[in-house]
């Protein structure tokens, strides 16, 4: 049986990723500031609470993660890291607090945990490590850079990962997803008709192969080429 960690298990494409490793027979380890909720959903959902391990996890408490890592019982053999955090570009650019916060959250909590993981060679069943980014990473717009600053720096460790684990053949993906419909983006004001479901992307968290980036949904896909090649006077004209 594979042990799956997932870490920032409480978001919602995390939870959809937990019942579908489940589904696949892994046991889980559910790593959240929101344990309480997280035992509730595997209720809820009538989860196998015998395969799911509840542990409680802080991103930004980067002075806890060598003990956190140590005391797992069972190292993974699977990781995805989930964390999220957002608030506005206009928020991020008057209130400092908010912009380390992202930073925190979505990048330094995210090397701070997966260095330690990757650096225990001692697992020598770690096979593969998935996070979650964004296509806002993948050009500065004006309306999203400090949040898509922290993505594109991710998927860029994320890259560097890859290559770095390659020799003990270890997996690294990028899921570089666009709108998905989570708590996360509650309230934004975004077109129905690029709203990922959490389910779908989860899908292809579980699904993921040898490619680095994955980019669910094939309008994304066409997005997400265009915005790779577009002339940069051309992208300071979008929002
Ligand atoms: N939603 C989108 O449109 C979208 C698009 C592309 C990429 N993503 C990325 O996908 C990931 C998952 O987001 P989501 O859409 O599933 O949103 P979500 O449901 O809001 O999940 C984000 C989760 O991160 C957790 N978190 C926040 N700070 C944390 C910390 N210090 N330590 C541990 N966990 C922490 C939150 O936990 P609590 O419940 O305990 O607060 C929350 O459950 C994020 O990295 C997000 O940036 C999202």
């Amino acid at each position: 049986m594979k042990t799956v960690l997932i870490l920032g298990a409480n978001s919602d494409v995390a939870k959809e990723a937990m019942a579908l490793y489940l589904e696949m027979g892994h046991r889980v380890i559910a790593a959240s500031r929101s344990v309480d909720d997280l035992r509730a959903f595997v209720v809820q959902r009538r989860l196998p609470a015998e395969r799911v391990v509840v542990e409680y996890f802080d991103a930004v408490a980067f002075e806890t993660h060598r003990a956190f890592y140590e005391k797992l019982v069972g190292k993974p053999h699977i990781v995805l890291y989930a964390a999220g955090f957002q608030v506005t570009n206009e928020e991020a650019l008057v209130d400092w607090e908010g912009s380390y916060r992202m930073m925190n959250v979505l990048y330094a909590g995210g090397v701070s945990i997966l260095n330690l993981i990757a650096m225990d060679s001692a697992n020598a069943h770690l096979e593969r490590i998935v996070g979650l980014s964004s296509l806002s990473g993948v050009r500065g717009r004006k309306s999203n850079f400090i949040y898509g600053s922290t993505k594109a720096a991710f998927t860029t460790y994320l890259a560097g990962l890859r290559q770095y684990l390659f020799p003990r053949g270890v997996a690294v993906n990028a899921i570089v997803a666009g709108y998905i419909r989570s708590k996360l983006t509650a309230g934004l004001d975004l077109p129905e008709s690029l709203l990922m479901e959490p389910a779908f992307i989860a899908r292809h968290v579980v699904g993921a192969g040898r490619k680095f980036v994955i980019v669910p949904g094939f309008k994304w896909k066409i997005i997400y080429q265009i915005l790779r090649m577009l002339p940069e006077s051309l992208v300071a004209k979008l929002p």
